[in-house]
């Protein structure tokens, strides 16, 4: 049997990444590549090993399966780009096949920013999103931590279906997650990996500012955090917690609360705010009320 053409709408760190896995497995044959421009729609096909680069959705053709990985703010303008080139087209349906699927990569939005696309496009078009929990902070790494990803897919049956076996051909760890619940799911990604560089730049930047020997910080944090991430593996990440709110010196914490906050007002807050939560975890095991 044939394999399913994909055709890519923004390919970045994920877009790339995932295509070029898709490729090399053989699990789609990549087709169009549109980036906004024409140098990184090149370097995307490049990096992929296969496709056609494109800057014009009127140059794209009809496909299988359709991969918006833009930016979450650049989904509703794509949607409103495919709507009016749908409609524009002298033959109705060209430019999604019939049975076409289309899903989005977001991790706090669902697939009902799809939704509009189905009413004009009244052929079985079939919606999802599908978000792989990995920092995709350059696709040449990220194609080599991919396998084990867990990847929350959501939408009509038989795209997300589909979609379990194109990710899990590629290594990833499939499950559903409900429309109502991404945006909280997605929060807790944030927590368990975006905010984890906020604090080492924020661990860095007081450290400089107390006069600590430059060349000693970058060593410095990331062995805490190496360490640190060996404790949670080995202990849970409940009992693997250390520090003055843990302990429940409450006092140490008013001090060195107000000192970060004089030194610089967000990171006071966050001082403030991470000591409580804390001091909650060290009593209950959780933040759970
Ligand atoms: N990065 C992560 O760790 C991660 C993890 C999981 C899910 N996601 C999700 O994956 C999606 C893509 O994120 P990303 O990090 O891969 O973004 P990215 O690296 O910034 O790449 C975005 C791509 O979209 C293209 N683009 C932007 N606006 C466009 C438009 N209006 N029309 C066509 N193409 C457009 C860009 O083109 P140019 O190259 O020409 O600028 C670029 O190729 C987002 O929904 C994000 O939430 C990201």
């Amino acid at each position: 049997m044939a394999l399913k053409t994909l055709n890519i709408i923004g390919a970045g760190r994920v877009g790339r990444s995932l295509a070029h896995l898709w490729h090399k497995q053989g699990v789609f044959a990549v087709q169009d590549v549109l980036t906004r421009s024409q140098a990184s729609a090149d370097e995307a096909v490049q990096f992929i090993g296969t496709g056609r680069a494109v800057t014009q959705l009127s140059d794209m053709r009809a496909a299988d399966v359709w991969m918006l990985a833009v930016p979450d703010g650049q989904i509703q303008n794509v949607v409103f780009d495919l709507s009016s080139e749908i409609e524009n087209k002298a033959v109705a349906s060209v430019f999604i096949d019939s049975y076409a699927i289309i899903f989005h990569c977001s991790g706090a939005l669902s697939s009902a920013e799809l939704q509009p696309l189905k009413s004009i496009e009244d052929r079985g078009l079939q919606v999802a999103s599908a978000h792989c929990i990995l920092s995709f902070s350059a696709p040449s790494s990220a194609v080599t931590q991919f396998a084990g990803t867990p990847c929350a897919l959501e939408g009509d049956a038989a795209a997300t279906q589909m979609l379990q076996l194109a990710f899990e051909a590629i290594g990833a760890n499939c499950f559903d997650i409900a429309e109502k619940d991404k945006v909280l799911y997605h929060a807790a990604a944030v927590f368990a990996t975006n905010f984890l560089p906020v604090l080492q730049v924020v661990a860095a930047d007081l450290w400089q500012s107390t006069g600590m020997p430059k060349d000693l910080i970058a060593p410095l944090n990331a062995s805490l955090l190496q360490k640190a991430v060996q404790n949670i593996a080995a202990q849970g990440a409940a009992k693997a917690l250390t520090g003055p709110a843990a302990r429940g010196d409450t006092e140490l914490v008013a001090l060195q609360g107000a000192a970060v906050a004089d030194w610089h007002a967000e990171a006071g807050t966050a001082y403030a705010a991470l000591s409580e939560l804390a001091s909650q975890i060290a009593k209950n095991g959780s933040i759970r009320k």
